[in-house]
């Protein structure tokens, strides 16, 4: 894994309301708070927006990192149902997931889009999870890394090198979301290696060794150290395992 810092990352989606979601928070402060103390991993909770500020206030005092789940390029204006970079910070957030499958299928969100989301973020100093995807047809149709290949550079045009230090990806096949179908450890490292063979055409290699690819899609307990295992995956995106405390403190603690 390099000397690469493993994230572990829960996406808690439109999960959630504020005494529920502080409990869960609370019970993973306690699981796994100091974790990065190890100085080998971290951990990223990304609530809902509405109890973005009251998660971040239930872990202060832990190395827990928390984020939103998608963001605006823009600090302030007239954007109607969005929130600023500025806000995520202003609530206690520190990063902020682009790009998720569920944002461009059912939201229509396009890669220009995730494109100025993610350099929005990153001029506002926030940590930012990039998330790309191939759908089962795609891969199918032999279209994975074709389609993988279009959505980093897309994504990532205009980003710089400095920036790219704050620039997460993470692999998310999409018909392994919420499926309970996860991409085998080698379909996942393939994948990977891929992405920072990109990574390190669109910069250079030394930022793609430094460059942090997490693996999401049904990562389970039971799975997570054998994805963990490999060589080009540091880390993971979590789902439903992130709503469950027990489930997600033993996937912060893989081996
Ligand atoms: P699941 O872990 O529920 O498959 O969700 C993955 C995901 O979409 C994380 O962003």
């Amino acid at each position: 894994m390099a000397t690469r810092k493993a994230l572990i990352a829960g996406n808690w989606k439109m999960y959630k309301t504020a005494r529920d979601g502080c409990q869960l928070a609370e019970a993973v402060a306690r699981g796994c708070g100091q974790v990065d103390q190890r100085g080998d991993r971290q951990v990223l909770l990304c609530p809902p927006a509405t109890i973005l500020a009251a998660v971040a206030a239930s872990v202060s005092g832990s190395t827990i990192l928390v984020g939103a789940q998608n963001v605006c390029w823009a600090g302030e204006g007239a954007f109607t149902g969005e929130i600023s970079p500025t806000m995520v910070r202003d609530a206690g957030g520190q990063a902020a997931i682009v790009g998720h499958s569920e944002r461009r299928q059912l939201f229509f969100e396009n890669d220009e889009l995730i494109n100025q989301r993610l350099r929005g973020g990153l001029a506002h100093g926030l940590l930012m999870l990039l998330c790309i995807g191939e759908t089962l047809a795609e891969r199918e149709e032999g279209r994975t890394f074709p389609i993988l290949e279009g959505q980093l550079r897309q994504a990532l045009a205009g980003v710089t090198t400095e920036e790219m230090a704050r620039v997460v990806v993470a692999y998310e096949p999409v018909w392994a979301i919420g499926t309970g179908k996860t991409a085998s450890k080698e379909q996942a490292q393939d994948a990977h290696a891929f992405v920072r063979g990109v990574v390190a055409e669109i910069f250079e290699k030394s930022v793609a060794a430094q460059t942090r690819i997490l693996y999401g899609g049904s990562v389970k307990p039971g799975n997570v150290d054998e994805l963990m295992a490999q060589e080009d995956i540091d880390g993971a995106l979590v789902g439903g395992a992130a709503l469950d405390p027990e489930a997600f403190i033993r996937i912060v603690n893989f081996r």
